[in-house]
């Protein structure tokens, strides 16, 4: 018997420990309180656990015994809901309490977090010990959820089954079932069966890439996709409520339907048959027409049945990217818009969303829509999932409505979780690391707590366009979605990234056991800088997801490998410099290099005053971030540059005392598919007293061909002789994206990573 240490995630709100063990194998029994179903259902649980080790007999007793599992569901327990106290005695009994079946399930989860691993593979393990200890336990967010879009790539009921057990072992307690997209359609509705016969199939592409899948031809047959009975949804209902997961099913309006238009062509604008598409095209304009009533008829049929499939309280309707195209061809739609008194497309959405809503509330359900369905009024009753941002979830925080949150900077798996060039396949385009997960808070500073009540959770969301198998789908999820459920059970920014670090080694053993495939995470060195007034300017931090592992680095432009110098703390530099580093992958391999170049120069330790600030979301490394010697790549996401939205960049470089300057370079982004444009003009201007400013200097840039790759631009102001303590600095932005470009009109922005003064 060894003794173990206690590694459980989500971590518990209080968890004491006396350092001594319990043998498993001293359990001779389950005793249940008070005989109700709920107990038996969870003893069960235990029981089928620890059968490898024994077969335990369920009975009924009033009081706690010893060498028993003693169970008690009990409201004067005074528990909260999903809340339990676990405790494993020295005196060799293990006592569960709680007041709702649901914490004494989670209890069951914690306990089986202390077990040796090899339980999960139903063979009896060598190590029976489990640590001693004292839980008491309460999560932090009510709502704790995972998506899963089986439109995309088709994934059948035995793998939505582990991904229900992989949302259990997490704690966490909604399944967001995402059912109808382009790409197929996948629950069977029995009044109209062509959902099924037609709109779940597609022709085959999957040897080609997802953006590049070339579309049917016609009298192809349609071989690839799959859907579910209504016997099978039941069946997954059931078996999710058994886990303490409700299951919201997505249905989506009015966009991202065309696949319905392979069986209904009718409900469309141009009442044009579509066979499904495979892959992606885009915008797809082809969505439901708000002019006909018979799309209202025709969605109020298939929520019927679906309403009644589902026992939860939630049904999502989708509501997000409907390219309003046809829409403002269409006479039925523009017929409607007039009829009804709407001012715009968007209203017309809204109007849509609302006609639903009424039917919904009819079959006392509750509408949960992404947060498009705020853009021409918002549903009454509505429950906002904001996806594109905080920033839709604020907004309908403030005005009373209830809010999930799973913004594409934190929640969204289907993004690499390391730098795209090392990943093992191709994902979608951002990048989310396990970090960046661990760090996200689902309440905005914006909210005050009155408001902040609305935010009853968050959610990790996983669409399949490139997701083509049930392994690949747990990769991309595993462990990211570990990371989520302690924020939402634990609490964000409770645990440091490192305590979460090393109590997710031990439940990776648990899903090498269960056979589930996770990813490694990212193996690149972040390469910052921090600024520091005793020693230098600034010094460089290495740091990696890997916390323990070492950081071999050089700065002499060598690769670095194994002899290389070992990163402890942060190091000056004193010259322009250029930093590579590694480290080592669980196969022994290094990692790939990162590099970075840190350039040395007379503004870096000084300060920066924004006279214009920086939107939040792209703040670089805040108010250093434009002198502390580090250029960005060509990805405005990286973390190295700062963005202005609609507002000229301007900044007052004080260089602390009169200086000699010769050289000022300024770095900036064009990318024109991200509405980031070069300044029109940049304006360089000096004083001593900060008020009086002389010899301006000015550039003017032009754009470059349209569309290209992303590029960094620097503007160079050469041979300036000049002395002065305050430099001005002026990028003037567009503000409105250019007549030849898509965003035409929209806001432009100015994106800069470093002023190089020397
Ligand atoms: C979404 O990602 N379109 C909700
Ligand atoms: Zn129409």
């Amino acid at each position: 018997m060894t003794k173990s240490s206690i590694n459980i995630i989500p971590k518990p709100t209080s968890l004491k420990s006396s350092g001594s063990s319990f043998d498993l194998l001293s359990i001779n029994g389950i005793y249940i309180e008070n005989n109700s179903t709920d107990e038996k259902e969870i003893a069960e649980i235990f029981q089928n656990y620890l059968r490898p080790l024994k077969k335990l007999k369920i009975e009924h007793s009033t009081h706690d015994v010893k060498n028993k599992i003693n169970i008690s569901l009990n409201p004067k327990h005074n528990l909260k809901e999903e809340s339990y106290k676990l405790k494993i005695d020295d005196e060799k009994s293990v006592t569960l309490k709680a007041s709702s079946k649901s914490g004494l399930f989670y209890g069951f989860q914690s306990f089986r977090q202390l077990c040796d691993p090899d339980l999960e593979k139903k063979i009896k393990p060598n190590n029976t010990a489990i640590p001693s200890c004292d839980i008491i336990d309460t999560p932090s967010f009510s709502y704790r959820g995972m998506h899963l879009d089986v439109s995309r790539h088709f994934f059948d009921i035995e793998f939505v089954k582990t991904y229900i057990d992989m949302i259990a072992l997490h704690k966490m307690n909604v399944f967001h079932w995402h059912l109808t997209d382009d790409n197929g359609w996948r629950i069977e509705i029995k009044k109209y069966p062509l959902l099924t016969e037609k709109s779940a199939w597609r022709v085959d592409r999957r040897h080609e890439p997802w953006k590049e899948q070339s579309p049917a031809n016609p009298e192809e047959q349609a071989t690839y996709g799959g859907f579910y009975t209504q016997e099978e949804i039941k069946d997954v209902v059931a078996y999710a409520k058994k886990r303490n997961i409700m299951i919201i099913p997505e249905i989506e309006m009015p966009g991202h339907t065309s696949e319905v238009f392979a069986a209904y062509p009718e409900l469309s604008c141009n009442n044009k048959y579509i066979p499904v598409n495979p892959g992606s095209y885009w915008p797809n304009i082809d969505i439901f027409c708000a002019g006909n009533d018979a799309v209202f008829s025709f969605l109020r049929d298939v929520l019927e049945e679906v309403s009644l499939l589902f026992p939860g309280p939630y049904i999502h309707i989708g509501g997000d990217e409907a390219e309003k195209t046809n829409w403002e061809k269409c006479e039925k739609c523009q017929n409607r818009i007039k009829e009804k008194n709407l001012k715009n497309e968007h209203e017309l959405q809204s109007w849509f969303i609302k006609e639903i809503e009424k039917f919904i509330l009819s079959k006392n359900k509750k509408l949960i829509g992404w947060d498009e369905i705020l853009e021409g009024g918002l549903a009454k009753s509505a429950t906002v999932m904001s996806w594109r941002g905080f920033q839709g979830g604020i907004q309908s925080a403030k005005s009373g409505h209830d809010v999930i949150m799973c913004p594409v900077s934190h929640c969204y798996f289907d993004y690499y979780q390391s730098n795209p060039e090392n990943a093992p396949a191709a994902a979608f385009g951002g990048m989310t690391t396990l970090k960046t997960v661990y760090s996200f808070d689902p309440i905005p500073k914006e909210l005050n707590s009155n408001n902040s009540k609305h935010i009853l959770g968050g959610q990790g969301n996983l669409w399949t366009e490139y997701v083509q198998t049930p392994k690949i789908a747990q990769y991309r999820v595993l462990p990211r979605m570990t990371a989520l459920s302690e924020v939402l059970w634990s609490g964000p920014k409770k645990y440091t990234y490192e305590d979460f670090y090393l109590r997710l080694q031990d439940l990776q053993k648990r899903f090498d056991k269960l056979n589930w495939t996770y990813a490694d995470g990212s193996f690149e060195v972040n390469i910052n800088s921090v600024q520091d007034n005793q020693q230098s300017p600034v010094l460089v931090s290495l740091s990696s997801e890997h916390p323990g592992k070492p950081i071999y680095y050089t700065t002499n432009k060598d690769q670095p490998d194994q002899g290389s110098k070992i990163f402890y703390k942060n190091f000056p530099i004193t010259k322009t410099t250029t930093i590579k580093a590694v480290i080592p992958k669980p196969d022994g391999t290094l990692s790939a290099v990162s590099k970075k170049t840190f350039y040395f120069h007379k503004a870096m330790g000084k300060t920066v005053n924004y006279i214009t600030k920086y939107v939040k979301k792209y703040s670089g490394a805040g108010e250093q971030n434009l002198i502390d010697g580090l250029i960005g790549t060509t990805n405005h996401n990286d973390g190295y540059w700062q963005g202005w939205e609609k507002i000229n960049m301007e900044i007052l470089v004080d260089l602390q005392q009169s200086t000699k300057v010769n050289t000022i370079i300024c770095g900036f982004l064009e990318s024109h598919r991200s509405w980031i444009f070069l300044p029109e003009i940049v304006e360089i201007s000096f004083s001593s007293d900060g008020e009086r400013f002389i010899n301006k200097k000015s550039y003017v840039l032009e754009d470059g061909e349209h569309y290209s790759d992303p590029n960094r631009k620097e503007v160079i102001f050469n041979e300036l002789n000049q002395s002065a303590r305050y430099i001005l600095i002026k990028a003037v932005n567009k503000e409105i994206c250019p007549n030849w470009h898509a965003g035409s009109g929209g806001k432009a922005w100015v994106f800069s990573d470093e002023i190089v003064i020397e």
